[in-house]
């Protein structure tokens, strides 16, 4: 199967947030993993099977304690638990200070998330740059999918951060803009830089800023998930997304089959 990284290059876009959806509701099996050494939020926001809180003492770090064992599905899986919905994951580090824990597990961790049998992997791996400790999970990355918003300086630190990525990786690229739906001007904008540049982007997606949406993955979620835009707009994404990197026997995504985090008005 294959692993996908998520990054960004400044601010905070939404790459956890369209990681947590995009998981949500991808194709395949899949593990979310948090790669982000500047800590975990899923362990903040989210919550195990009947909101249940998450056990933040598994996940990346105690994987790299297990990691002489090697880092097969199995043990991978060991360290991983379920969010409410039914989303596999992976805690990352609870604060930067343990990334020192970690090691030199980056790099054969990168491997074994793209090898893994049991599925696909999504890597949220935080802003990144060419001395960011988590890069060796985004070199071994099958698809690099930059997120960044529809503003000038978003898109100026994005513009800077391809030109030195693409010195460091030789995966494909894309870039997810989160924008407001009605703004496709500001997107369009977003395509015409990246057109400009010698780096070639060649997939390119715009995911709906949707505050409503959004907060079912902050904990904070009223309402029906499915049909906000933020979910509408991620649906085709992934589909896309998921075929790039799919092995032969991918099947059409059924709605009900998403992983979303359980809310007492679902399905009213
Ligand atoms: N598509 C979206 N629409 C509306 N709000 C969003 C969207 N994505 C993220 N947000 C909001 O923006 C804030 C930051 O989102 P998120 O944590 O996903 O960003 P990030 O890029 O992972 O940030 P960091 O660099 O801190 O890890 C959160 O409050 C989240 O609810
Ligand atoms: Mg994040």
């Amino acid at each position: 199967m294959a692993l996908v990284a998520l990054a960004s290059a400044k601010g905070s876009p939404g790459v956890t947030t369209a990681s947590l959806v995009f998981g949500a509701l991808w194709p395949r099996q899949v593990l979310l993993a948090e790669c982000d050494p500047a800590g975990s939020d899923v362990a903040i926001r989210m919550t195990g099977p009947g909101g249940a809180p998450l056990n933040s003492d598994r996940g990346l770090v105690s994987l790299a304690a297990a990691s002489r064992k090697g880092l097969g599905d199995e043990v991978i899986l060991a360290h991983s638990q379920q969010l409410d919905g039914g989303l596999d994951v992976m805690l990352g580090v609870r604060s930067p200070e343990q990334v020192g824990g970690m090691g030199g597990l980056w790099h054969p961790l990168g491997i074994s998330f793209n090898q893994m049998q049991h599925g696909d992997v999504l890597a949220d791996c935080g802003r990144i740059g060419a001395s960011s400790p988590q890069l060796p999970v985004v070199q071994s990355a099958r698809l690099i999918v930059l997120v960044c918003t529809a503003t000038g300086s978003s898109v100026a630190h994005l513009r800077e951060r391809l030109s030195s990525l693409v010195h460091h990786v030789d995966a494909q690229l894309g870039v997810v803009v989160v924008a407001d739906p009605r703004r496709r001007d500001g997107v369009k904008q977003v395509w015409s830089v990246l057109d400009a540049m010698s780096v070639t982007v060649r997939h390119r997606w715009h995911l709906a800023f949707d505050p409503a949406g959004a907060a079912f993955f902050d904990g904070r979620g009223q309402g029906r998930l499915d049909k906000t835009q933020l979910i509408r707009s991620a649906t085709d994404i992934v589909g896309e997304m998921a075929a790039l990197v799919a092995t032969p026997e991918q099947h059409e995504f059924d709605m009900a089959q998403a992983a979303f985090p359980q809310h007492e008005e679902w399905g009213q």
